[in-house]
């Protein structure tokens, strides 16, 4: 069984790849009082005749995976379904599904009782190649995306990279975009990687999946611990980010997370080169190589239109001061934070992309 050790100024923890029912019968052991499921509705939809069989459903409760629910609400809701089962402080929590599951339900384990033990299992390629580690957790506020959250990584992750069968072409390609940013933070060594990954992500190839997650999740253990509360290198992390979460709430989240990122990158890399920070060549061979192929949906032009990524740009927490920060890519796959973009600059990158996909 392969396991990635990630080490943790709050709790080391590790990520474990096996089969979620075995995990299952192994943590039933402990009794039903002693074990409280977050499930995403979706997944277990898709899976309470299979490998949900054993769980009986007052143990479980179902969370939409929706942008809009990754409320304090939706956690207030559970708080009432723990007090409900008379939960104590010895409760273990395992939540099962992607990203949005994730955070709801990290939130929800490091605040409970000032934190409660927490096993994760994340069902979408998105969360396991790159959200289950790092211990953000992040809830949206009003029209704030991840505004509230907590730092508090879950004790153990069973990543079974079978769930990713189910998962639509567009939530996949969320997926393939965030593995696609990992693989460029360890420059130009993962280009090629990268670059022979694609088609294999397009077959579905499960060997070349699982080499992908292992290989983002490593990359993204080396920033986060050497930077785990996001003071400076684990900022280079954002790249596709800046533009992306701009993107993603234009669309009223109709882009999904990773997919924004990948027009995110896009971008970044258009103002990296029109500053001569990026060559005409490596920002072309990005684009058309890797960038345009995995963007599965393309924005339409209404969603790029300057003023309201820009005004949505400078709602973002990140921002200090007047100007926007912005992660780049520079010359020889090197990323670097700008802190001074010009909203001209910002102007013409969008118009550009909007010609150019
Ligand atoms: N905490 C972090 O460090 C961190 C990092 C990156 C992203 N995020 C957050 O993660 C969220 C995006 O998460 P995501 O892309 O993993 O997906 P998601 O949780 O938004 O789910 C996307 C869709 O896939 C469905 N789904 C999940 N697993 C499935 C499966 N196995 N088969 C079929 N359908 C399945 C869900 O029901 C949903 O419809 C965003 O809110 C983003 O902000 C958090
Ligand atoms: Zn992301």
């Amino acid at each position: 069984m392969r396991v990635i050790k990630v080490k943790s100024r709050i709790r080391d923890y590790e990520v474990v790849f096996g089969r979620f029912d075995l995990f299952l019968n192994e943590i039933g052991k402990g009794g039903k009082d002693s074990v409280f499921y977050v499930i995403d509705e979706k997944v277990w939809g898709l899976y309470k005749n299979s490998r949900f069989k054993r769980l009986d459903a007052c143990q479980v409760k179902l969370v939409k995976a929706d942008e809009f629910k990754k409320t304090l609400k939706t956690v207030m809701d559970l708080y009432d379904a723990l007090i409900e089962r008379s939960a104590k402080k010895n409760i273990v929590l395992v939540s099962v599904g992607g990203g949005i599951i994730q955070d709801v339900s990290g939130f929800l384990a490091s605040t409970m009782y000032r934190g409660i033990k927490w096993i994760y299992a994340p069902t979408t390629l998105l969360a396991q190649a790159d959200s289950c580690i790092g211990g953000k957790t992040s809830l949206n506020y009003k029209s704030y995306k991840n505004l509230v959250g907590t730092f508090y990584p879950p004790h153990r992750v069973i990543v079974d990279s079978s769930f990713i069968d189910t998962q639509e072409n567009l939530d996949f390609y969320s997926g393939v975009g965030e593995i696609v940013k990992l693989h460029l933070m360890w420059k130009e060594k993962y280009l090629n990687a990268i670059l022979k990954f694609l088609p294999e992500a397009a077959r579905r190839n499960k060997k070349a999946i699982l080499k992908a997650i292992c290989n983002s999740l490593l990359v993204k253990k080396a920033y986060i611990e050497d930077d785990e509360f996001d003071q400076g290198k684990r900022n280079l992390l954002n790249y596709g980010h800046c533009f992306g979460h701009a993107l993603e709430k234009v669309s009223s989240f109709k882009i999904p997370h990773g997919q924004a990122v990948v027009a995110g990158m896009m971008l970044a890399n258009i103002v990296s080169r029109a500053r001569g920070l990026l060559s005409c060549r490596l920002e072309d061979r990005l684009f058309r190589e890797l960038l345009l192929p995995v963007l599965f949906v393309k924005p339409k032009r209404y969603l790029l239109k300057p003023q309201d990524i820009i005004a949505a740009m400078k709602k973002d927490k990140k921002r200090v001061g007047r100007k926007l920060p912005l992660i780049i890519m520079k010359e020889g796959i090197n990323p670097d934070k700008i802190n001074d973009l010009e909203e001209k600059e910002a102007r013409l990158a969008l118009r550009e992309l909007s010609g150019r996909i």
